[in-house]
């Protein structure tokens, strides 16, 4: 193949860096792949991917082609035949094991590849998370309402697990939670995560970039040292002053500029630009990167295990689950929406028409446009969009949709969900697609 002609010894590389870490072992995990019809794209009446017995219980392990393993296109043109021959990949793959290795051990539920989901403000609850994590996966609970919600809600998730028969690691509880920081209490989270040990934290958002990361990971890890940081950015930048800081988190999740939620406002990209050049700068540091941002299916996910991540973290997909604490006419828009490059737009439009104000001016929400945006593009003022809009909020699901007027944030990948499935199904399905892409792939 093409490949191979142009690049001798390519195809070799290629191979490693997708399968050199394939594992016979049976995993420990009582994951229970289930028929689902999670995969069925909008429109399509395909059925859901073959699922053999081969992979129901094996825990599989494609390389996380880690950072390590991402040669530059320079380097690699220029030290190809040394590299090759050298030794130098195997060392990669080592590497890659290891940062993999570093990133699932402390969490003995999880299956490889990773899928972790993501902390979304109030519509990732306990059940959600715990339904992840149940799958294998790792689930984030997000912030609540006010900052006293989380303990709630991991009182919740502590009993949920309780009865779930999933294998715990020392004292943490198998899920995490996520924190803003420019607008959390760190006080009530210490103490919220002092008490119920979460296996992470998820730190977010912070208006004066790692100065106030370093006093939470600080705080956060004397309350409970067997919790891990995971750390949300999304630019070169923040990863950088991570890296280097006096408190560098255990995890990077490398957010890219598909995702909703909020992101960076204008220096955001795709993680499938951003991810390998934070790889090849933070390579030193041994901390593994989660891609987020745009995936939705298994796809995503080898596309991010592809440039250098060690699992993904998802948010979209899971407002479209059974678990989310989302409203029905919400997720009906998350389904329906198509093209997300059209129809999803960053804009501080919606939170403002929500009262919310006083983000970090870096980070602006991604959000599926319908009448107010349309009306703030037509120059309509705000205290009248704002009117329509409380209007309609008081109706109830009608707030959504093409014709609605309230916020639906939501990331580029809506045209990607096509219908509401347990956190189960899209976990276990995203992972089985994952693992049947690479299959495929390995016989190029
Ligand atoms: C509705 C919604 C709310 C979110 N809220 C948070 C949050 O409170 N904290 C956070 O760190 N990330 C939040 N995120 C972003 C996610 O952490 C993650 O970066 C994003 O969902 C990944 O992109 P995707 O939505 O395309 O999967 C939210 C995402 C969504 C969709």
């Amino acid at each position: 193949m093409g490949l191979h002609k142009t690049v001798p010894g390519h195809r070799r590389w290629a191979s490693v860096l997708l399968f050199g870490n394939r594992q016979p072992a049976l995993s420990t995990h009582p994951i229970a792949e289930s028929p689902s019809s999670w995969n069925r794209r909008k429109g399509s009446t395909r059925s859901p991917q073959p699922h053999g017995p081969h992979l129901l219980r094996r825990t599989f392990s494609p390389s996380h082609p880690p950072h390590s393993s991402l040669i530059t296109a320079k380097s690699f043109s220029d030290n190809r035949a040394k590299t090759i021959e050298s030794g130098l990949i195997m060392e990669h793959k080592l590497q890659s094991v290891s940062l993999r290795d570093q990133l699932t051990a402390p969490y003995p539920w999880t299956a490889t590849p990773l899928i972790v989901g993501a902390p979304m403000r109030v519509m990732s609850g306990p059940e959600l998370a715990v339904a992840v994590s149940c799958a294998g996966g790792f689930g984030f609970i997000g912030p609540g309402e006010k900052p006293e919600s989380t303990a709630a809600d991991l009182e919740t998730a502590k009993a949920l697990i309780a009865s779930s028969g999933i294998p715990q690691h020392g004292t943490t509880l198998p899920a995490g939670v996520g924190f803003q920081i420019w607008n959390g209490n760190l006080d009530i989270s210490a103490s919220t995560v002092s008490q119920y040990r979460p296996a992470a934290v998820w730190l977010f958002a912070p208006r004066h970039g790692q100065t106030d990361v370093d006093v939470w990971t600080q705080r956060l890890r004397g309350e409970s040292p067997e919790t891990k940081i995971w750390l949300q950015i999304g630019t070169l930048r923040e990863a950088l002053d991570a890296v280097r800081s006096a408190s560098p988190p255990d995890v990077l999740v490398v957010q890219g500029a598909e995702a909703s939620g909020h992101g960076r406002a204008s220096d955001g990209i795709g993680f499938v630009t951003l991810l390998p050049e934070i790889a090849d700068a933070t390579r030193e540091s041994g901390i593994p990167l989660i891609a987020a941002g745009g995936v939705a299916d298994g796809r995503g996910v080898v596309a991010a295990l592809g440039v250098g991540a060690a699992g993904v973290a998802m948010g979209t997909r899971f407002l479209a689950s059974q678990e989310a604490r989302i409203k029905k006419g919400y997720q009906d828009e998350v389904v329906r929406a198509t093209d997300g490059g059209a129809n999803t737009v960053r804009t501080h439009l919606y939170n403002h028409l929500r009262g919310t104000f006083g983000w970090p001016e870096q980070f602006s929400p991604r959000t599926i446009v319908n009448r107010s945006w349309a009306e703030k593009q037509a120059g309509t003022a705000f205290e009248d969009i704002k009117k329509r809009h409380d209007d309609a909020v008081s109706q109830g699901d009608s707030a959504w949709g093409p014709d609605g007027w309230t916020a639906t944030y939501a990331g580029a990948n809506v045209g990607l969900i096509s219908g509401v499935a347990s956190a189960r199904d899209i976990v276990t399905g995203t992972r089985r697609e994952a693992v049947n892409i690479i299959q495929t792939l390995s016989g190029l």
